[in-house]
């Protein structure tokens, strides 16, 4: 039987590029793109579409069965920062989606594989804030940060019960240029370059010296490819995998970007946002990942300024000329 793999938040930032970069490798009729949003000419015209409520358990199995799944990317959440403003909200569609993904693989032998993108968000405020080792306190104080634990924990469980190959990282902030993040607290780290491309100033909503773990979208994708592919028996634990590439602050990142762009300014006006980045780890140990299947991060804060600032002026431009040609 061929591989089918479902993803679930297809149109987010993760799920646009992992999307494509499953489609460049497999071919884009074995992935299945699902997300709330109706389909357009320009989500159908890349590949299979379906517009899907992750919480609706019924509509997903029907899906499953009918495309004959057997992998399912389950991206879908509320970022900390969303589900702060509607901690409710955050709960029924992060857990029950989650739920809805664990229980449709205990039950349909056809899935192989499921991946559950976890975060830094696990972590609170009596994990230790520097090197956060892999296994730690674990006292999220966001609704995010609690259904991504809460998460992580199903996933060992449906593992170590039902034999459900479920897989799982804790992303960092994630940066990247192709679709904008949504609702999180690292989403500081892609407006900076976005306002330094349209060359306007930019505040930050979290103080200069706020350390945060970081990670180039490319790298992000890399990770979760690895872990996929990894062999079952090198697997450690079913928890998900601490990650990280980079960790710096809105101070360093601003004089990063003023390298290549020296007229860029920054200025910090904090908001709720930076409790929620104060209890959150400064930089990530992520040695068991290193050792268990080889994890090794590309880009450093530089290289991934350089890229993302190129690419964003390549798209600007494109735009430009675009908006040209129909006006
Ligand atoms: N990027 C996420 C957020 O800021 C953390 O996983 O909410």
């Amino acid at each position: 039987m061929k591989d089918i793999t479902m993803i679930i938040g297809a149109n987010g930032q993760l799920g646009t590029e992992i999307s494509a970069a499953l489609r460049e490798l497999t071919g884009a009729d074995t992935v299945i793109c699902t997300d709330l949003a109706a389909p357009t000419a320009a989500l159908t015209e890349k590949g299979p579409y379906l517009q899907l409520d992750v919480t609706n358990a019924n509509i997903l199995a029907e899906a499953v069965s009918k495309y004959k799944v057997t992998h399912i990317y389950h991206l879908a959440a509320l970022l900390s920062a969303s589900g702060e403003k509607n901690p409710d909200l955050a709960w029924k569609v992060n857990m029950e989606g989650t739920l809805n993904v664990l229980n449709l693989a205990r039950e349909n032998k056809q899935i192989k594989q499921i991946y559950f993108p976890s975060s830094i968000a696990v972590f609170g405020p009596n994990t230790p804030i520097e090197n956060t080792p892999q296994f730690s306190a674990n006292d999220p104080t966001t609704m995010y940060g609690i259904t991504k634990y809460t998460g992580e924990l199903l996933c060992a469980y449906y593992n170590a019960k039902f034999g459900v190959d479920v897989r799982s990282l804790r992303y960092p902030g994630i940066i990247s240029w192709k679709t904008p993040p949504g609702g999180g607290t690292t989403d500081y780290a892609v407006d900076t370059y976005h306002h330094a491309v349209n060359n306007e100033p930019y505040t930050c909503f979290l103080k200069k010296d706020t350390f945060l773990p970081m990670m180039y979208m490319p790298d992000a994708i890399k990770a979760t490819f690895q872990l996929m592919n990894a062999p079952e028996d090198t697997l450690s634990t079913r928890l998900a995998y601490n990650l990280t590439a980079i960790s710096f602050s809105p101070e360093e990142q601003a004089a990063s970007i003023k390298k290549y762009m020296p007229d860029f300014q920054i200025s910090y006006e904090p908001d709720f946002r930076q409790a929620i980045a104060d209890s959150w780890p400064n930089s990530i140990d992520d040695s068991l990942a290193r050792a268990d299947w080889g994890w090794k991060p590309d880009f450093d804060l530089d290289a991934m300024s350089r890229d993302m600032l190129d690419n964003l002026s390549k798209l600007k431009h494109h735009e430009n000329n675009l908006e040209a040609v129909n006006s």
